[in-house]
């Protein structure tokens, strides 16, 4: 039988990732393993993959493709939403993989490494569970400042172009208690500050048989936590930004005032295609409700350019509603066709060149509305949370509550306390500050 010592664990994709990876590395530590520095070192290697684009995917895929020809010992297994996609296929392809762990599986890992080693044959666990009592580990966290909570699992929303729902199940709220006691628990050691995750966090809740308790009520009860300085919140679907969710943000102290909530796209035609459940009028209104009742709140997007069908007017319409909500934060994306959505049996009829101008187009656009954005905040004062430190050039680097990154000159003393900082400048999308002294 192999012995195995360390591990590596390499993650793609999400936040949600991010979270099973912390969740499955406390895991092989309580078993007695140790984190390898480097990758090439572990006696296990488990890629935590991703499966939203294809570009995704084809890079993991290379990866785990060219280690077949110089894997000598270390164990390597699939975990994350390609693992549950694309399930036994993978074990074909690749034989020198050993073990496949699926997106509901986490909490199994260490008896999946128990029957790799046992065995020496290839092992698959991927089910399809959507009961409510899915284990929630409390995952150890590298970072001593912040950390992130599942709140919620899956998604319903089905979205025509995406493959969460796929990968990630149904809908499944995270027991309240649950959470209650991870982030007080997390508020005792120190932590400043928690990011709810969940693909549609504002869903929380929905799924309760029993109790009436949504989204914007769990935010009352973790605001009421001592010690919590701050909590975000990823991702928001625009249909459940409801006004009891922009009265808690504009009544709690510690919730932030940013939004990150997807157009994906402005022509209500598109939206339609896409399945995005909302027209481009009554997302606006909810924008426009948000800014009227929140001034200094910041919002976030994610957009799909190239869609199938989509025309150069539809295409205009979309960057028209992004210059007019001007966004701070955004991530644009070329249309991807996956395997099994519904939107894989659209033609894929826009080419790959005009593609790629929508994309630049809209890259350019987010840069020229973060410039304006960045140059009107010059001359006010904003709170940073600071999180790193560099010693060489004694530098300050935090996060201000609507999630802009600022840096700024100061002592390591600061290190993971609240500062008040002047915007002077900015730099690309960073802003640059000077440090406001309290008396
Ligand atoms: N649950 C989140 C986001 C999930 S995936 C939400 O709905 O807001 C993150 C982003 O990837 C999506 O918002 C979308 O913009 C993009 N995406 C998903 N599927 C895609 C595809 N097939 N092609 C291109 N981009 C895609
Ligand atoms: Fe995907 Fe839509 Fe669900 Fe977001 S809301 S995860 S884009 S299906
Ligand atoms: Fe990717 Fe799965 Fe997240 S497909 S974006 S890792 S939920």
């Amino acid at each position: 039988m192999k012995t195995i010592n360390t591990f590596f664990i390499r993650t793609y994709g999400c936040q949600m990732n991010e979270n099973d990876s912390e969740i499955l590395a406390t895991q092989l530590e309580n078993r007695g393993l140790k984190k390898a520095l480097v990758e090439e070192k572990a006696d296990l290697l488990i890629f935590n993959t991703c499966s939203v684009r294809d570009l995704a995917e084809r890079k993991v895929l290379g990866k785990i493709g060219r280690m077949g020809k110089a894997k000598k010992r270390q164990i390597i297994g699939i975990a994350g939403c390609m693992a549950q996609s694309k399930k036994e296929k993978l074990l074909e392809k690749f034989s020198h993989v050993d073990f496949l762990i699926g997106t509901n599986n986490i909490s199994d890992i260490n008896k999946v490494l128990d029957e790799v080693l046992a065995t020496s044959t290839q092992v698959s666990k991927t089910e399809e569970r959507y009961e409510t009592e899915l284990d929630y580990l409390f995952a150890k966290r590298d970072n001593k400042l912040k950390a992130s909570v599942s709140i919620i699992r899956g998604c319903d929303k089905f979205c025509t172009y995406c493959i969460v729902p796929y990968t990630r199940g149904r809908e499944i709220s995270r027991p309240f208690e649950s959470i209650l006691a991870e982030c007080q628990s997390l508020a005792h050691k120190g932590y400043k500050e928690i990011v709810l995750l969940g693909q549609n966090v504002n869903s929380y809740g929905k799924d309760f048989k029993d109790q009436k308790f949504l989204f914007h009520d769990l935010l009352y009860k973790l605001d009421a936590i001592k010690g919590l300085e701050r909590i975000r919140f990823l991702t928001s679907h625009p249909v459940d930004i409801t006004l009891d969710l922009m009265y808690a943000i504009r009544d709690l102290g510690s919730v932030c005032e940013y939004v990150h909530f997807p157009l994906q796209a402005g022509s209500n035609k598109i939206l339609k295609k896409m399945h995005r459940i909302y027209t481009k009028e009554e997302y606006l209104e909810k924008v426009n409700l948000l800014y009227k009742l929140i001034p200094d709140i910041a919002l976030g997007t994610d957009i799909i350019v190239g869609f199938p069908t989509e025309t150069d007017e539809e295409f205009e319409e979309t960057y028209a509603l992004f210059k007019e909500i001007k966004y701070s934060q955004a991530f644009i994306f070329a249309y991807s066709p996956r395997k099994n959505t519904p939107s894989y049996r659209f033609t894929d009829d826009v080419t790959k060149e005009q593609k790629g101008i929508r994309l630049q187009k809209m890259l350019d656009l987010f840069q020229t509305v973060k410039n304006e954005k960045n140059e009107s905040l010059k001359g006010s004062i904003v709170e940073v949370l600071v999180e790193e430190f560099n010693l060489e050039k004694n530098q300050l680097k935090g996060k201000t509550r609507q999630w802009d990154k600022v840096i700024f000159f100061g002592d390591k003393s600061l290190l993971y306390s609240l500062q008040k900082v002047k915007i002077t400048a900015f730099n690309h999308h960073t802003l640059i500050g000077e440090l406001i002294l309290s008396h």
